[in-house]
């Protein structure tokens, strides 16, 4: 494992214990040369990306389900929104939207570079207010924005999700600090997201603990 995952700041931590999780870092085949480049970039910048052993689930789990249009929510430098768009394909299409123009901008230039602008259409601003717009409905819609509006994602996500679509979610664990005492508001937030996407009648939910724990939910 290069120094640059072992040590670097998405990569996180407090889930499994620190000789498991570097031994799945460990494991992960390497990535191409842009991806690569975006991970020394976010380590460098401090952007909080999935990082590749979560990017790789939520590759798989949009191969698996066949999904061809995705809604990313918080997407930054576009690390995410790379593994969508190759996960989709070239007839897929993936909506990038992050509030941070600089943010957009950089990951426009990942996008050529990676040889996937035509899947992804990139929209600046609140991703909540572009969903809330949204007159489409969704195969996959995936939830990295700010911690505290995870309870209003909630809220907008099911109608433009189709039947046997996935709702998925990074940092639902939030370096365990949901299972501590005395949680601060973005804990708060997480602990709440958590028991609407588990107690909801039209959802079936799962947490991974991988990284910072993805939830995977599917809409009934
Ligand atoms: C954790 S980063 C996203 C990382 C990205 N999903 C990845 O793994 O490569 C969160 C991003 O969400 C953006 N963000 C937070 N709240 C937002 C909102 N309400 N609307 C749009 N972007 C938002 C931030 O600017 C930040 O770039």
């Amino acid at each position: 494992m290069t120094d640059q995952v072992a040590n670097n700041y998405w990569r996180m931590g407090g889930i499994t214990i620190t000789d498991v999780e570097d031994y799945v870092y460990s494991m992960l085949p390497p990535r191409d040369e842009v991806l690569t480049e975006m991970e020394a970039d976010a380590a460098k910048n401090k952007v909080a990306i999935v990082g590749p052993a979560v990017a790789r689930v939520l590759y798989q789990l949009a191969i698996i389900s066949g999904a061809k249009k995705i809604f990313e929510m918080g997407s930054a430098i576009g690390y995410s929104t790379i593994w969508w768009a190759r996960a989709v394909g070239a007839r897929g299409q993936v909506i990038y939207t992050d509030g941070d123009p600089k943010r957009a901008d950089k990951a426009r230039g990942y996008f050529n570079r990676a040889g996937v602008s035509e899947q992804i259409k990139i929209r600046v601003g609140d991703a909540l207010e572009f969903l809330s717009e949204e007159k489409e409905q969704y195969d996959i819609i995936f939830n990295d924005v700010d911690k505290t509006d995870y309870p209003r994602v909630f809220r907008l996500v099911l109608p433009r999700l189709k039947k046997g679509g996935l709702f998925i979610t990074d940092n639902v664990l939030w370096s365990g600090r949901v299972a501590k005492p005395n949680p601060e508001a973005e804990t708060k937030a997480i602990l709440e997201f958590n028991e609407l996407i588990y107690h909801s009648p039209d959802l079936f939910t799962t947490i991974l603990p991988i990284r910072d724990g993805v939830a995977v939910c599917i809409k009934k």
